[in-house]
C-alpha cells in the first residue's frame, strides 16, 4: 500500500495563515481543484481530529474517512460504518490494518501532528506538496516541532498558474 501525505504550503512553510484554520481562504483555485480531484479519487483518507474539527468532511460511500483521535467515544454519534470512523490506533496499527485489507493507497491529509506521527514512523511513501507563492510569517507548520531527518526526491513539479503555484510530488527516500 502506498501512503501519500498531501499538503498546501506557503514559501515560508506555513500551512495555515496566522490563526485561521481554513486553507481554502488563501490557497489558489487551481490547488483547490487539484485537491478535490485527488480527494474524489481516494478510497481511504486519514486526518487528525483538529483538521476534521476545523472543516468537518461529509461522509460518502465513495471513501472511507479515518479520523485519528485519543477520544473516539466523543465522536460515536458521527460514525457511519464503512464511511467515517474515529480511531485511537497508532499510525503503525492503522497502516497495518488497511494494508492487510488490500487497500492500494492511503491519503493522509494532515494536519501537522498527524503528518509528524506518520513521518516519525517512516510510514509515508510520497509527499504531494503544493507551494503557494506567499509568505505568512506566522501560522502552522507542515510538521510539529521535533527532530526529523527525512530526505525526499522530486518526482514531478507543475506550474499551474501565472503567479507560480507549484504542484509537486516527492518520494520519501527510505533509509
Ligand atoms: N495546508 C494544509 O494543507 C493543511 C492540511 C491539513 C490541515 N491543515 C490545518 O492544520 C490545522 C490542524 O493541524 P494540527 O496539527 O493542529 O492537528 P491534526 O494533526 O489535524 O490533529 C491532531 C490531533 O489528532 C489527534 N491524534 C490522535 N492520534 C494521533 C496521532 N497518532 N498523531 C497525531 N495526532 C493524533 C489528537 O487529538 P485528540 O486526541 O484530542 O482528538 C491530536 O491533537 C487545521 O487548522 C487545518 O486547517 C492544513
Amino acid at each position: 500500500m502506498k501512503t501519500i501525505l498531501i499538503f498546501v504550503s506557503t514559501l515560508d512553510g506555513k500551512v495555515t495563515k496566522w490563526g485561521e484554520p481554513h486553507v481554502r481562504l488563501w490557497s489558489s483555485h487551481q490547488n483547490q481543484d487539484y485537491y478535490k480531484k485527488v480527494w474524489n479519487e481516494s478510497k481511504l483518507i486519514v486526518m487528525g481530529s483538529n483538521t476534521f474539527n476545523a472543516d468537518p468532511s461529509s461522509p460518502s460511500p465513495d471513501h472511507q474517512l479515518i479520523i485519528m483521535t485519543g477520544h473516539p467515544d466523543k465522536y460515536k454519534s458521527l460514525e457511519i460504518s464503512g464511511q467515517i470512523e474515529f480511531t485511537n490506533e497508532s499510525t503503525v496499527e492503522l497502516t497495518a490494518r488497511f494494508k492487510s485489507k488490500g487497500y492500494e493507497q492511503m491519503l493522509v491529509v494532515g494536519g501537522a501532528h498527524v503528518a509528524a506521527s506518520f513521518l516519525k514512523e517512516q510510514l509515508i511513501d510520497e509527499l504531494w506538496l503544493t507551494f503557494e507563492p506567499k509568505i505568512f510569517g506566522t501560522g502552522g507548520n507542515l510538521v510539529t516541532d521535533g527532530k526529523l531527518d527525512i530526505n525526499l526526491g522530486l518526482i514531478n513539479c507543475e506550474k499551474v498558474n501565472e503567479q507560480g503555484t507549484l504542484i509537486t510530488k516527492y518520494a520519501v527516500l527510505k533509509k
